[in-house]
């Protein structure tokens, strides 16, 4: 293994996370507090909270979505760390995924040993259109937003973009879909713990029970075909092509590699990292690639010393399913223009020969998006210590890669673990 540019090594310790989902009953400060004493008892071999020297939190939006700016020390506090310093990282829907990779850069410059790592977003509060509304402060209001875009719209402009380039068959953009809510369905933590199988059978049953008529729909693909199982959103991205709107916290305990078995006998080390950014669309060259996701997976590369092929699976962001396509050829696991056939045959699946987002990903897991980057390492952490259950992947994966996109496109971070026997 090539050695890491960063001075020194860091580890990740302990991890834990809240349920992603819609909890009108909670704050965000009950979600972090679940998320924190989760990886408490994650810690094997227990700790010490004054060890923490800082926090790092990801954190979109609480000042929109809750009316609270200002969230780390407040968090801090309540979980009493207090004084230690304490930081709101904001990077869109990749916030989580920079404060890791801030994180890790303050262990390895030396200025700290043990950080607490975290991210939160607390978003089902809003009407949707007030989430929409928040949500697109993180594209550009000058040109992207008088335009009309939305979210939704972005993607559905890039999944154009895609087919028109490819030829694709936007069939693949459902092969995602019903892929990564089939492991969620095996994840007790994800917003939606139902395969599409399941939630087209709930349908029908409900039709039933109220007196109407019955869908016929024989399989997965005829349900999300039809608008009335599966309504149009902004085309050709329907209601199972987008991540959810969630409330979510998940934290981890980052320290440097040579106290890490102070914590644990088998931590997962951060072996490679990188980040790029990039203009708003009308800047790019291109919509059906994200080039900031092509730049940081390169310099993540680069600094382990690894390629594509080395990675043993990975949690990419798939805000909607065109993401997921667009993100396995960026990180170069399958050649631009074949991610939707790879996706179509099952080579992303849990068996597949490079699975994909084993949690559920974002669109079953949930996107509560400061929380997203953060919830990757969460299944990173779970799969390379064999403990993520019924999804657990065979042979014992040693290296696992998240990929965290903010807006549409213009951060995007990419962070590699590995386990050591
Ligand atoms: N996928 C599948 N089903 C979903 C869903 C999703 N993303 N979002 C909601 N649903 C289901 C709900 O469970 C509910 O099902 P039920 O009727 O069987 O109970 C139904 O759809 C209606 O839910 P509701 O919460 O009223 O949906 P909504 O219309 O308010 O929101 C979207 C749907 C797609 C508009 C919303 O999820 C969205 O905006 N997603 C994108 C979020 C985003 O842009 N994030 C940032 C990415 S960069």
């Amino acid at each position: 293994m090539q050695k890491s540019k960063w001075s020194r090594g860091v580890a990740v310790v302990g991890a834990g996370m809240s349920k992603f989902g819609a909890f009108p009953e909670k704050t965000s400060r009950d979600l972090f507090v679940d998320a924190y004493l989760e990886l408490q008892s994650s810690i094997d071999k227990g700790f010490d909270p004054k060890r923490i020297q800082a926090f790092y939190l990801g954190n979109f939006s609480s000042d929109q979505f809750e009316k609270q700016s200002h969230l780390a020390p407040i968090l801090a506090s309540w979980i009493g760390i207090s004084p230690v310093p304490s930081i709101r990282v904001e990077d869109a829907c990749a916030s989580g995924g920079v404060a890791i990779r801030q994180a890790a850069l303050a262990i390895a410059s030396g200025e700290y040993d043990v950080i607490l790592v975290g991210g939160i977003e607390k978003m089902t509060d809003l009407h949707i259109s007030a989430v929409t509304e928040a949500l697109a402060t993180a594209a550009d209001t000058q040109f992207e937003i008088p335009a009309g875009f939305t979210f939704p719209g972005f993607y559905a402009a890039m999944a154009t973009a895609y087919l028109k380039e490819y030829k694709a068959d936007r069939e693949a953009f459902y092969h995602v879909a019903i892929k990564n809510h089939k492991n969620g369905a095996l994840n007790d933590k994800a917003q939606f713990g139902q395969s599409i199988t399941e939630i087209m059978e709930n349908k029908k049953q409900r039709a039933a029970q109220k007196g109407r008529s019955v869908p016929e729909w024989q399989d997965e693909i005829e349900f999300l075909s039809d608008p009335k199982g599966n309504p149009n959103i902004a085309w050709p991205m329907t209601l199972f092509d987008c991540s959810p709107v969630s409330d979510g916290a998940a934290v981890a305990l980052m320290v440097a590699e040579e106290i890490a078995k102070d914590f644990t006998d088998s931590p997962i080390y951060l072996i490679g990292s990188g980040q790029a950014s990039d203009g708003a669309l009308p800047d790019r060259d291109t919509l059906a690639s994200i080039p900031a996701a092509q730049e940081a997976g390169r310099r993540a590369y680069a600094m382990a010393g690894l390629n594509p092929n080395d990675i043993d699976f990975a949690e990419v962001h798939d805000c909607f399913t065109i993401a997921e396509i667009m993100a396995i050829e960026d990180l170069g696991f399958f050649p631009y223009g074949t991610g939707w056939k790879a996706a179509m045959s099952g080579k992303t699946a849990r068996d597949g020969e490079h699975p994909i987002n084993t949690s559920g990903g974002l669109k079953a897991k949930g996107h509560p998006v400061g929380a997203s980057g953060v919830g990757q390492l969460i299944e990173i952490w779970k799969q390379l210590r064999g403990i993520a259950g019924e999804r657990q992947l065979p042979g014992g994966p040693k290296i696992g890669l998240t990929h965290n996109v903010g807006g549409s496109g213009q951060t995007c971070v990419v962070n590699i673990f590995e386990r050591r026997d």
